[in-house]
């Protein structure tokens, strides 16, 4: 397994380009099986999880080619209706595959996905969904087997898809792919407003399908007889730019950003002003707006002494919770106590423990956790425990004075490309080492 080693208290500056995002692309993948035209994407991210999605495409009958960004896909064996465990288990968002199958080929098996460590991850809203729209749903030896009704499509009607945490994502797109092929009207009550599913209902309407009012929390879907192709370029990833804000926040440096989906980070944005941080758009002069919100040049600088805050996770447009982690570790070096309330995934905090090895100050009590400022914090050996928890890890490793080892980054692979690379080249110090490399540089890999 590999690891990085960061060698901390450096400076950042200069320039990155915002990658495509990770959370657009899956869906945007799984959508391609909606037709048996070819469908091209750009600006996909060069992670893991595309490239499973990629391999899932593959075993359900689709031509991948793939050119740089770009990946050409033709579904041309539509026969294929199983994802399989081995595939899924290894990423959650394989069931994004489920409405497309059922609605395109009429049944679909895929694999109950499990738990992972942000918590216990249900589907029910996914398949409640689909159930609305005359799906029958069994489950039969740990795989969802959905089949649409006798006539042979699925029917429109209204669906709720709000539960205990709000609405949910992959669900409302889930939902919504497959009903762009239901005969009559569909609509989603309660249905994420994410950035990610008004590129998915982009996408799907330059194919062919009538659905309005994405981003919205009512979206209504007209159903269409067949969708054609399309060449689609996905949105930046917030996520990802958000995660280099912080790190510059963290850092005390001042970077600039390109391609960034600042109409989308609102919230980002806010609660890093309110930390000290400026963020000032150079493409264009305040008060023009932009022909492309999402895709704007931006100049991050920290303050010389960044200021506590108070941050609750929320579904889009409040506060992302893949944002949570890599703030906290910005957040360990304010002046005073910050606090977090994590509202939805309440498990999300595997983090602190690592955090605190680093000489944080974080006192968890249930969903919330407060971050006393310390004045540093030094490097160790750390664990990632998930994706968004090895970005924070790597956050407060550049921040650290020494060395810090980030042990299982592949789970930073899922979802940041290139992460050491990008990350260097603006003047942070990380190596990828095997962990054989680095018990020869006499470098330890665990802290116990
Ligand atoms: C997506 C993102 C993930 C992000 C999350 C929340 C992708 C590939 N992943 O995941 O990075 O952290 O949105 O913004 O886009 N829930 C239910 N029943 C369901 C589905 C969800 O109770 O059937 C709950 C979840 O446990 C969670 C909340 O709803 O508490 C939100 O989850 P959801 O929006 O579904 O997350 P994902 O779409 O899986």
């Amino acid at each position: 397994m590999d690891v990085f080693v960061i060698e901390g208290g450096r400076k950042l500056s200069g320039s990155l380009r915002v990658n495509g995002s990770k959370n657009a692309a899956l869906p945007l993948l799984a959508a391609t099986l909606l037709t048996d035209q070819p469908v091209t994407l750009r600006d996909v991210p060069e992670l893991s999880d595309i490239r499973n999605m990629l391999r899932l495409l593959g075993e359900l009958g689709v031509e991948v080619e793939r050119d740089g960004t770009s990946v050409k896909l033709q579904a041309v064996d539509e026969t294929e209706v199983h994802a399989r465990y081995d595939i899924v288990r290894t990423m959650r968002a394989s069931i994004c595959v489920l409405g497309p199958v059922l609605a395109r080929r009429g049944s679909a098996r895929v694999s109950m996905p499990g738990g992972c460590a942000i918590g216990q991850r249900p589907v029910d809203l996914h398949l409640r969904g689909l159930e609305a729209l005359g799906a029958t749903i069994e489950l039969d030896g740990g795989d969802i087997i959905a089949r649409v009704p006798k006539s042979g499509r699925l029917i429109g009607d209204t669906v709720f898809l709000g539960g205990p945490f709000g609405s949910t994502v992959l669900g409302t797109a889930n939902v919504m792919s497959a009903a762009t092929l239901a005969q009559g009207t569909t609509v989603i009550e309660c249905a994420a407003c994410e950035p990610e599913i008004v590129d998915l209902a982009d996408m799907l309407n330059a194919m062919g399908a009538k659905i309005s009012g994405a981003g919205s929390p009512r979206v209504t879907i007209e159903g269409v007889e067949s969708l054609g192709g399309v060449d689609h370029t996905i949105i930046p990833d917030r996520i990802e730019a958000g995660t280099y804000m912080c790190a510059a926040a963290a850092t005390g440096s001042t970077i600039e950003l390109t391609n960034c989906p600042l109409d989308a980070m609102m919230s980002a944005v806010d609660r890093l002003e309110a930390v000290g941080v400026h963020i000032d758009p150079t493409d264009h002069p305040r008060g023009v707006t932009p022909d492309q919100p999402l895709r704007r040049t931006c100049t991050i600088s920290a303050p010389d002494q960044l200021r506590p805050v108070q941050i609750t996770t929320q579904p889009h447009p409040g506060f992302p919770t893949d944002l949570q982690a890599q703030f906290m570790a910005m957040m360990c070096l304010a002046s005073g106590n910050s606090v977090i309330t994590e509202k939805i995934f309440p498990e999300r905090f595997l983090h602190v423990a690592e955090l605190v090895r680093m000489g944080a100050q974080v006192h968890r009590h249930g969903t919330t956790a407060v971050i006393s400022g310390v004045n540093g914090l030094t490097g160790a050996p750390v664990m990632a425990s998930d994706l968004r928890a090895s970005a924070c890890l790597v956050i407060a490793g550049m921040a650290a004075q020494g060395t810090t080892i980030v042990n299982r980054v592949y789970h930073i692979d899922r979802g940041y490309e290139k992460l050491e690379e990008r990350l260097s080249s603006i003047g942070a110090s990380i190596t990828r080492m095997t962990e054989d490399q680095l018990s020869e540089q006499g470098l330890a890999s665990t802290g116990g």
